[in-house]
């Protein structure tokens, strides 16, 4: 492995690696705008240029690939005077609106004027006034911040491959644009806001909404596909404010689709289910937590009792994570030995893949399934063995059974015309309300995979964790939390143990991640 020295201090680095990216893996940084790893290198901002002993002048260091031995200077003389006199040049047409910028607080402009700027401006003219653009429907330009480093114009060019933005006109009048009708709409697009080094591109979800100091960011798997891509859930005070990826360099690299970045909006959504309800007098009413669970358990029972056993089915959705699907299988299992366990409905669409416009090269797919966990579940049928059905057979009345735990939280509406449950008992455990809940015996609220811990086994078979950023809503308890307490175990569910209890291949490849939210509460279980 060649070695060069930074600054006094030597570094590992690889193989035709840039002096940039060998001291960015090194854990250091040196200065750079232009320079994205997901992107090409066109060397253009000169913020980077470093010293390098035995070459004469300064060389870009996101583009000189290192050598063994190569002595490099960032602080020397030469390179902070360099690094002074661009952060002076950038600044002359900037805007000084840091206290009303969205990017401020993670704004490498804003960095980097604190580490190498002037601290009074020498320009006197009056700076270019640019306007703002909406350039998408989730992206605004404000393009008197931009500072020209062209990594959204790549973006478009390079990885999703629809070349919506380019550079108009020449010189201090050069602007970002988007060729006329052809809107920055590509399902990628949201990734321009994150790679933009200042406030230009801003993500209009986002807007004006929180400081990003405020934010904590929980890392996370994306719950709009089966395609696992990890993300960070970044919230306040129990809200979630935006999602923004998590590099990953087997799943998703640096980019996420705009179906993941929004769909944290389904935690607010108005028809969340925030009331345990059971059936009084015919009509359903509201009930504590663990009445209703009482009822459920009751109801359940009595099926079995009444027709004996194959009487029970329980529907695992594919939004389980699989801790909740192996308890609900082995909880229903316990009442019932022959219950069936279903999968729940795999809504799907058409697979995405986007190319490099210049190469040819895929970059980035989104997955066809709606669904994270479709894998996980089978995963978890085939560990619990037993009779199974498809949703289609049990929706067509095929299977004897007539009580039934169902399970939904998915992030829309899952229940279509055609969604006929068993007639008999049924149990309902969702985020949303649905004609299901309306007409169930038992009405159960959970929480959305923002609000729990678990693992999902995404669609090329990667199992990934993910933890509660924020609470549940009132009354909404973890699927997992409920069946541990129904079997008999004191305290709380952990994800993480029960994930490592049980059989290979589950604790091999999953990464758990830290909880930083509150524990969910645990309920009082009434006793029967
Ligand atoms: S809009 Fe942002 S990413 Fe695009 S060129 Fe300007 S500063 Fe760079
Ligand atoms: S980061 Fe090297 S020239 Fe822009």
């Amino acid at each position: 492995m060649p070695k060069i020295t930074v600054d006094g201090q030597s570094i590992e680095a690889k193989d035709r690696q840039m002096i940039l990216q060998a001291v960015l893996d090194a854990g250091g940084d040196l200065p750079h705008y232009c320079y994205h790893p997901g992107l090409s290198i066109p060397a253009s901002c000169r913020i980077c240029l470093v010293e390098v002993e035995g070459i004469p002048k300064l060389v870009p260091s996101c583009q000189t690939p290192i050598r063994d031995g190569m002595v490099v200077h960032s602080k020397s003389t030469k390179a902070v005077a360099n690094q002074k006199q661009v952060m002076e040049y950038l600044l002359v047409n900037h805007p000084l609106d840091c206290a009303v910028c969205d990017q401020a607080g993670e704004c490498h402009l804003q960095d980097y004027s604190y580490q190498y700027g002037r601290s009074q401006s020498r320009f006197e003219e009056d700076k270019a006034k640019k306007p703002k653009k909406d350039v998408g429907n989730h992206i605004i330009l404000y393009n008197d911040r931009c500072i020209m480093c062209t990594r959204c114009v790549r973006f478009t060019r390079e990885v999703s491959g629809t070349s919506e933005l380019y550079v108009d006109g020449r010189g201090h009048k050069e602007e970002i644009d988007i060729f006329p009708g052809q809107p920055l709409n590509n399902k990628l697009s949201g990734n321009v806001a994150d790679i933009c080094p200042v406030g230009a591109l801003l993500d209009k979800d986002f807007l004006f909404k929180q400081r990003v100091w405020f934010l904590k960011n929980t890392p996370s798997i994306s719950p709009a596909d089966a395609g696992g891509e990890n993300i960070y859930l970044a919230h306040n005070e129990g809200k979630v404010y935006r999602i923004k990826p998590r590099f990953n360099a087997d799943v998703n690299q640096w980019w996420i689709s705009d179906d993941t970045r929004y769909s944290y909006h389904a935690l607010s959504d108005e028809r969340r289910l925030t009331v345990a309800t059971k059936r009084h007098l015919g009509a359903p009413a509201a009930a504590q937590f663990a009445h209703a669970v009482t009822a459920a358990v009751a109801g359940l029972k009595a099926a079995v009792t009444e027709r004996g056993q194959g009487t029970l089915y329980a529907v695992l959705s594919p939004m389980l994570s699989c801790e909740d699907a192996h308890l609900l299988g082995t909880y229903i299992r316990s009442l019932d030995p022959l219950a069936t366990l279903v999968l729940g409905p795999v809504p799907t669409g058409q697979t995405e893949t986007f190319k490099n416009s210049l190469t040819g090269k895929q970059t980035f797919a989104i997955q066809a399934e709606k669904v994270p966990n479709r894998k996980g579940i089978e995963r978890i049928l085939t560990l619990l063995g037993g009779p199974t059905a498809t949703f289609a057979d049990l929706t067509a009345g095929s299977l004897k059974v007539s009580a039934g735990w169902v399970t939904g939280g998915y992030l829309t509406n899952w229940v279509t015309p055609d969604t006929k449950l068993p007639q008999g008992f049924t149990v309902i455990q969702d985020t949303l309300v649905t004609r299901l809940s309306d007409s169930a015996d038992v009405v159960l609220p959970a929480p959305f995979w923002a609000e729990k811990d678990g693992c999902w086994e995404n669609h090329a078979g990667k199992i990934q964790a993910f933890a509660a950023a924020v609470p549940p809503p009132d009354n909404a308890v973890q699927e997992a939390q409920v069946f541990w307490h129904l079997l008999g175990h004191p305290g709380m569910f952990n994800a993480t143990a029960y994930r490592q209890s049980l059989p290979d291949p589950f604790p091999a490849t999953a990464s758990p991640t830290a909880n930083e939210a509150k524990p969910v509460p645990a309920f009082e279980f009434a006793e029967l």
